[in-house]
């Protein structure tokens, strides 16, 4: 098992996408441009979506033409294929898709069925193959639907064999209203190793019920090293009524650096850019662990 962590930033995008403080793009470039110098080796820029269902992520296109040259994988979210084909204008290499597990969620997200859902997936993945663009497909309440109740695991192993049987790049188990714990994540993130191996697989939980890092933890236990994160525990989802903040990468990458395992990131740097997110949100930001690294970080990174 490899003992390095992929931590895929998205304060710029889950974290600002539902805050009532609609922050400038000269705001969200210099949180992009503070993240990145934070060490993060992915960073999810914004979305390109209707700017009339998300404005918060208006002018996205700006960002991505702006964006510091670091080594760090930048990416974006799409939620249909003309927002792919916005995304792919702006030389992303890298793009999230996100379908929903059940067919109300689809449709209060993207305004489209489970059936034409997932086939517009299809389409964009096999276009992606053709323009050498990574797709990380997303499988959003694949725990609970705030509108249908439970999922049932059987039918996130089914989803997820139709998904894998288009080979994207990443499939990504998205709890999205942090219904999920950590027993049943570990049910399911070890079923779905053993069949399409931890390379190719990623998790995103919120803190909903205080459960996001114990369900990193319950992930890493079954191989997962692929982990979506936000800076401060900013988040939530403008359709998921109830959703609350992604796990903070702070929190993950003590939990990292605690198991033995390298995340790459900067802590000192990542305070800097919790400090200037909270002053954009207008509100102190911060994940469970925040208060305590901001005096005693050293002690764990250095
Ligand atoms: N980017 C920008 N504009 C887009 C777009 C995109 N990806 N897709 C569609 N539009 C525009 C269309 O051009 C059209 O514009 P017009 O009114 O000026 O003619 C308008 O949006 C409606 O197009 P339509 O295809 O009918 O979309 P819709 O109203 O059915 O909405 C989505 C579908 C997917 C565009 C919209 O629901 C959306 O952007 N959802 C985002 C969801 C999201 O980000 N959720 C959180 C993260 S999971
Ligand atoms: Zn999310």
């Amino acid at each position: 098992m490899s003992d390095t962590v992929i931590i895929k930033e998205v304060a710029a995008r889950d974290g600002l996408q539902a805050q009532p403080v609609h922050l400038s793009l000269e705001q969200r470039l210099s949180l992009v441009a503070s993240l990145a110098a934070a060490g993060v080796p992915e960073l999810e820029i914004g979305s390109f979506v209707s700017p009339k269902a998300v404005p918060q992520m208006a002018g996205t296109e700006e960002i991505a033409r702006q964006l510091p040259v670091v080594s760090c994988d930048y990416s974006a979210l799409v939620p249909n294929m003309k927002g792919y084909e916005l995304a792919l204008a702006e030389g992303l290499k890298t793009l999230a898709i996100a379908i929903s597990a059940t067919e109300q969620m689809n449709q209060n997200n993207i305004r489209k069925g489970l059936s034409d859902t997932f086939a517009m997936a299809e389409d964009i993945i096999s276009r992606a193959a053709s323009d050498d663009v990574a797709i990380h497909v997303y499988l959003a309440v694949a725990f609970e639907c705030p509108y249908e109740g439970k999922v049932a695991l059987s039918t996130i192993i089914e989803q997820a064999t139709h998904l894998m049987r288009h080979s994207p790049a990443r499939l990504v188990i998205a709890d999205t209203i942090g219904a999920a714990d950590p027993a049943a994540v570990k049910v399911m993130m070890t079923e779905l190793v053993a069949q399409y191996g931890a390379e190719r697989l990623g998790c995103h939980f919120h803190d909903t019920r205080a459960m996001a890092i114990a369900n990193v933890y319950a992930a890493l236990e079954a191989g997962i090293r692929q982990f979506d994160s936000s800076a401060g525990g900013l988040g939530g989802c403008p359709f998921a009524p109830g959703a609350k903040g992604n796990v903070a990468t702070e929190d993950v990458a003590l939990l990292c650096a605690k198991t033995g395992l390298q995340t790459g990131i900067n802590m000192a740097a990542l305070l800097d850019s919790i400090t200037l997110l909270s002053e954009f949100i207008g509100a102190p930001q911060g994940g469970r662990s925040h208060y305590w690294l901001s005096n005693n970080w050293q002690k764990v990174f250095h």
